[in-house]
């Protein structure tokens, strides 16, 4: 196989890896052997936030190690666990308002705005806007514009207020699922159908059938359309 080999820098050390893989193949090919800082490598765990720079350019930039193609001269460092502040609370003994978000995360009272936070998501959220959505205590809108947080703890790093915003959203959607979204008709429909045993024996033939045919029909299966 003809490789392009790039040079790349993974902690300051100098490596050779072909240029078609991302971040987190490059590190495997580069011999490290990742037991933390991967996950799902589908771009959905938050896991392998990763921070690099290119040699002459000054500019920090942030990504997925498994969703970001490797480019020559990287000066790359992964960032595998971020300990962020995590207060306890029981959603079970909230009410459920705007305001209880805050009592837990008062220091989203902090922000002053910089936006540093949405220049540092990889996954392009508007992070000021959904702390902005909790300040003015809009949980809806905020669990609407958070819905894409992995976790990655990219934006609570940079922040120079030192908020843990991802873990506020996280409990404001958390709030909205539990007390706040509209019930779902059908879902309770289908649960009630699933619990009277109505797809007991189609749920047995599937769990008797092959590998291989089990992959056929789950590549052909009727996906639902997007809104
Ligand atoms: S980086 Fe921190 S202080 Fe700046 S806008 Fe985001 S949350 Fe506010
Ligand atoms: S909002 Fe923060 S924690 Fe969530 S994906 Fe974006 S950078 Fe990561
Ligand atoms: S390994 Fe899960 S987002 Fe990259």
């Amino acid at each position: 196989m003809n490789e392009n080999l790039i040079d790349i820098y993974i902690m300051g050390e100098h490596h050779q890896v072909p240029d078609s893989l991302t971040i987190l193949q490059a590190l495997e090919y580069a011999g490290y052997r990742l037991t933390r800082g991967v996950g799902c490598r589908g771009g959905f765990c938050g896991a392998c936030a990763t921070v690099y720079r290119v040699n002459g350019d000054y500019h920090l930039k942030f990504a997925l190690a498994c969703q970001t193609k490797v480019e020559p001269n990287m000066q790359l460092a992964m960032i595998p666990f971020f300990p962020a502040h995590r207060p306890r609370y029981r959603l079970s003994e909230l009410k459920g308002t705007a305001q209880e978000v805050l009592d837990i995360y008062p220091e989203l009272l902090r922000c002053y705005g910089c936006n540093t936070c949405t220049k540092s998501c990889p996954q392009d959220i508007d992070v000021l806007g959904y702390v902005s959505a909790l300040l003015r205590g809009e949980l809806a809108s905020a669990a609407d514009i958070s819905f894409d947080c992995i976790m990655c703890g990219l934006c609570v790093s940079r922040c120079p207020a030192e908020l843990v915003k991802h873990h506020a959203a996280l409990l404001c959607r958390r709030i909205y699922g539990s007390r706040l979204a509209p019930r779902s008709a059908h879902l309770n429909q289908r649960i009630a159908e699933i619990r009277a045993g109505k797809f007991k024996a189609e749920l047995e033939q599937l769990k008797n059938m092959d590998r291989k045919r089990l992959q056929e029909l789950y590549a052909a299966r009727e996906v639902e359309p997007e809104e």
